[in-house]
Formats: C-alpha cells, structure tokens, sequence
C-alpha cells in the first residue's frame, strides 16, 4: 500500500502512518528493538537512523528502507507500506480429555439449548471465535489478529500501555474489533450464503481484514448497514470468553496496575460477566497473574483433573503454561519463552502468517522448506551450494544470561505470547534454483517470496543444523556461517532470510526458560519427566512436530506427546454443552471456579534453584 505522508520532523514515520490507518508492523511497539517495522521510503527527505544501519544493508537503505519507528522525516514523503497477512491460526480441538474417555458431550443438554453459542479465544496475538449451534456442533469459526497489537506484541508492552491510561481506549479498541468480527461470523453462520452475508455487511467486510482504522472512516455506511447487521445477533443466546490474565483485564477494563510489579496481583480472577452487542458473556475464571483462564478452559476441556498422574497440558501458544497431573493435584506454572518462538526478534522470523515457513529440513544442506498457504513447486534446479564446515567460530556462549522465569524471558526483556506457529497445513514446498546467498543458500524461487520463518521452522531449522554439525551443542555457528548465518530463501524484497548467530542465542533462551519450567514442575511434582503424557496445545504446539525438534531439548524426551490443538476453544464448547439451563449453567460455572481453586502455582521466579537450572539448560542435545 502506498501512503503519502507529511513529517514535520517530530513524529516519527510509525506515528504518521498510523495516523493515516497504515500500520505497518511493529511487534516491539515502537522500541525499536524487533527491527520489523520496515517501510520504503519513494519520494521525499527520510534520512537513514543510526538503528537503520544496525538492522538494514547498505543496499536496503540505499533503496529506501527504513524502520518505521526510528525514520523522522521532515517534508512530503511517499511510503509503500507492505501488507499485513492474514494469520494462519490454530482453530482446531480434539474433545477426548487427557485420560482418553470421551468426557464431552452433553448431547441432551444441548439439545434443549436454544440459539447459537459463540466461543471466544482471546490470545496476545490471535482472537479465534467458534459458534456452536443448538445441535452441540461446532460450527464456523473466525480468526483474526489482535488489535492490541499496535501496542506492542507482547503483553508487557500493553500493560506498560494500559497502564500509562490507555486501559479504556484499548479495552475500545479490542471490544469493537471483536464485535465487527463476531457479526460477520454470525452472518455468516445464519445465513450461509454469500449473498445475503455481503448485503448485510459489505462495509464491514471491507475493514475486517485490515484495520478498524478503515471503520471508522467510514462512520456513515457503518450506520447505515448496522441495524440490518445487528439484526443477526439476536440469533446468538450466550457467548464464552478465555484468555490471558492480561487480555482479560483489558477486555473488562479491569485495572492492571498490579500486573506489572512484584507481588503481580490481578485485580480480580474470578469468573464475570459482561456483554458485547447486548449478548450476555461469561469470562472464565483464571488462575493467576501468569496463567490465566485460557488454561483454566483447557483443563476443563481435556478433563485433566480428572487425569493421570504425569498429565500435562503445555500450552505453548502463549506464554509457555504448564499444569502437570501429581499425586497431591494439579500444579501449574509459566515460563516466558520471550517473542523468539513466534518469530518476533529473529531476523528472519514472523509470525505464522500466509506465505511464512512453518517446516524445514534439510536435503544434502539444501533447505526444503513447508510455507503456509503457498502452492505446491517441484524443484526444478537442486544445484544450491551449502557446504558444512564443523570449525566453530567461538562464538561466547551464554553463560552470563539471566532471565525471569514468568515474564521477562528473552533478551529484550519482554513477555510474549508464542502463538504465531498455528494450523500449520502448509504445503511442501522444494527449493529450486539457487541464489548463492552468502554461498550458503538457495533460494525458493516460483513464489513470490517468502515472509519468514515462524516459531517452528526456526526450531526444525536448529534442529537440522545440530544434526549436521553445523552448529554446535553450546548454540554456536561453525566457522563458515558464523557471520552471515545459515541461509534458506529470501523475502518480497529480496532480503535474505538467514538464522543467525544473535537468532540461535535468543532460541536458546527461549527453549532454556521453557525446557527448565517443565523439568522444575516435574520435580516439584515428584514426576519423572520420562513419565510425562503431554498435551501441546495452543498455536505454537499444534504446529510443532516434536520427532522434527528433539535435539533443540525444547520439550523433555518423554513416554507421549500429542498435539490437542487449541484446548482453550475445547473448554468454551465444552462448557456450553455443560449448561443448556441456569442450573447446569451454575454447576458448570462452580466446577470452572473449583478447577481455578484448586491449581496450584508454582512461582519458579520465587524458587532460587531457577536461575543455576536456566543456566545449565541452554545447551542444545548432540548425537
Ligand atoms: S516497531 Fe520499529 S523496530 Fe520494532
């Protein structure tokens, strides 16, 4: 998209263009930390920042790049704004509980349900909605990015936002957002048919996949398309919202100032009700500050209190959650793996979106890579040029590396939520023709380009690259990829995706953060780890193939892993199921609230053995 601008020199290009409903991407918030943020610069006087030349080529710069958050132009200015994709996310869920009896349906309750239900996952990243109709199926489901995004990926940088007084215009922002969504899917669902879908909400559908920027630009047709719009709700009886602690004080607009610090007490984590289009809706109970009613949705829905000891439910989408099954109940814990297992922070990393690789393996060291949403290629030219070189470059380790366990994983200091790896039904897709980028890569050419590499390519890359000695167990690049990294494609600008050195230390401390908080909650447990049964869930976690990942020691060598998909929409249906009446409804809200009673936590950032554990754990496995 282009978009003309006018800098007075002041405000930054970010600013601007959000000003004008062109956001471009910016998973830092405007720290200028992730290096994301790049635009090009047409027409007009954006001179170079010191941070450009950090992140940037000589030659990007020479074309016009910039990172949008760091260029002050001063005068008229033309910028091309690169689009952002449509997330591919985990919308799926298996209904057998983590014990393997079918717990779920209560078919005669919803047979006396009326009305359309909807469930609501409220990720950092994603927002997944999920209809379930008065015949106990579920039905469309609708997927889209969070808008809290523009400040900032992670949830400390919204809190920070939230709580610097921007907690009513967020709370705004992220309801309005929801709302245009859900009456599209309503529509949708009611109607089953394009037609009439387009006629009730064309000017809706215009803004949807973008912005609400574009809504309310057009406040007009919005008011003369909504009663016709609104008119769909009454179809909808109940809605059913889990989400991170965070989310869910934002959603409520619930004061979050004792989020952010030290003893980090929620405002409140009971269960509560709110509406959104004059449609009741019940927000789930949560746990903690750090986990949150997401998880308390998938214990119920996989029935882990009823479980095993050794059950474990490790959602990965978010925030690297884990409750583990143990003699004396179910204890629980959270781990920031920091953004890098989304994507965020890499330099060749995204988030899960169309076009982002979601697999890689290497074929004699060429990559062939899986990319979401792409068609299929056959090569037509294997002659790349990678070569292993086993020389290590030396380059220091991590052993001064300190991170908090719940909340201050990565190198940036920030708290993310992973969940940019979802749905990965991508296609393979087989590299042809080579670039000789760096003389290490190919490039994948029939596709218009890559838009990076996602949290679990990323990890099947690492992976690849122990096995075949390229990088060392202490995380470090042989000698002839220690500068430039290991190459695999380039973007739609023709940059170069390679994992580099800095990329590999930021998963290590993400795997580190996560790896030692199922092992700590193995032992506080009193499980041994071989003895786990795990259920990954979240986005992260159903795209993972943990066979593709062992040597990355991200998840413990354990007797099961399964992926479950999103567990969280596996709790909100199977609580609508639950409660077709007020009274099945009280009891399924009483068991939702003994589940959140009866989870302990435990606070590994209180445990001093932490730190010394993180530590031993950064090391990758080498066979
Ligand atoms: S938003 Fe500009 S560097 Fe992150």
């Amino acid at each position: 998209m282009e978009v003309k601008v006018f800098g007075d020199g002041i405000k930054n290009l970010k600013e601007l263009l959000e000003e004008k409903g062109a956001s471009p991407y910016a998973p830092c918030a405007g720290r200028g930390t992730c290096g994301q943020c790049i635009v090009k610069v047409l027409s007009g006087p954006c001179p170079p920042s010191e941070r450009d030349k950090e992140v940037l080529s000589a030659d990007e710069i020479g074309q016009g790049m910039r990172l949008a958050c760091r260029a002050f132009p001063n005068g008229d200015i033309t910028v091309a704004v690169p689009e952002k994709k449509n997330p591919v996310i985990c919308t799926e869920f298996s209904v057998n509980s983590t014990h393997q009896t079918d717990h779920s349906v209560s078919s005669q309750a919803d047979k006396s349900a009326s009305g359309l239900r909807v469930g609501i996952d409220l990720g950092t990243t994603t927002i997944v909605l999920t209809t379930l109709g008065s015949d106990g199926t579920a039905g469309e489901t609708r997927a889209f990015l969070n808008p809290l995004s523009v400040y900032g990926s992670d949830v400390v940088s919204r809190l920070e936002s939230a709580a610097g007084g921007k907690l009513h215009e967020m709370k705004d922002l992220l309801r309005r957002k929801i709302e245009d969504e859900l009456r599209i899917l309503i529509g949708t669902t009611v109607f089953n048919g394009k037609k009439t879908m387009e006629d009730c909400t064309s000017g809706i559908r215009d803004t949807s996949t973008s912005s609400d920027e574009k809504i309310r630009s057009n406040p007009e047709r919005k008011a003369q398309i909504a009663p016709a719009v609104d008119s769909v709700m009454t179809h909808v009886s109940r809605i059913a919202l889990a989400g991170n602690t965070v989310m869910t004080h934002i959603f409520m607009g619930w004061d979050v100032s004792g989020l952010g610090k030290y003893p980090f007490k929620p405002y409140s984590l009971d269960a509560a009700q709110t509406e959104l289009l004059g449609i009741p809706v019940t927000v789930f109970p949560g746990i903690s500050a750090f986990v949150g009613s997401d998880i308390v949705a998938g214990i119920y829905g996989l029935d882990l209190i009823n479980g095993r000891v050794g059950d474990m439910l490790m959602d990965l989408g978010t925030n690297g959650e884990m409750v583990l099954m143990t003699e004396k109940g179910l204890i629980a814990s959270s781990a920031s793996a920091g953004p890098a297992l989304e994507g965020a922070h890499i330099s060749c990393g995204t988030g899960c979106v169309e076009g982002a690789v979601t697999g890689i393996t290497l074929e004699n060291l060429r990559p062939v890579l899986t990319v979401a949403g792409a068609r299929s290629f056959r090569p037509t030219d294997n002659t790349a040029n990678n070569s292993a070189n086993d020389s290590p470059s030396g380059t220091p380790g991590l052993s001064d590396t300190s991170v908090h366990p719940s909340g201050t994983a990565g190198s940036s200091g920030t708290s993310a939520h992973p969940s940019g790896t979802a749905g990965l039904s991508g296609t393979s897709v087989h590299p042809s023709g080579n670039k000789g980028l760096s003389g290490t890569s190919v490039h994948p050419s029939g596709n218009k380009g890559l838009a990076g590499a996602c949290g679990s390519a990323i990890l099947e890359l690492v992976d690849e690259l122990l096995r075949t000695g390229i990088l060392s167990s202490d995380g470090t690049f042989s000698k002839n990829y220690a500068d430039e990294g290991f190459a695999f494609g380039t973007d739609r600008n023709g940059r170069v995706l390679a994992l580099t050195q800095a990329d590999v230390r930021e998963i290590q401390l993400a795997k580190g953060a996560v790896s030692t908080a199922a092992l700590m909650l193995c032992e506080k447990g009193c499980t041994d780890p071989k003895d786990l049964h795990i259920s990954l869930a979240g986005g992260m976690g159903s795209g993972l193939r943990p066979e593709r990942i062992r040597r990355t020691g991200l998840i413990p060598a354990v007797s099961e892993v399964r992926a479950v998909g999103n567990s969280v929409l596996c709790g909100l249906m199977r609580f609508f199921r639950d409660s077709s009446d007020p009274a099945s409804t009280s009891s399924a809200l009483r068991a939702l609230s003994d589940i959140a009673g009866s989870v302990t936590v435990y606070d590994l950032a209180l445990d001093d053995k932490f730190q010394k554990k993180f530590l031993d754990s950064l090391d990758f496995i080498q066979e």
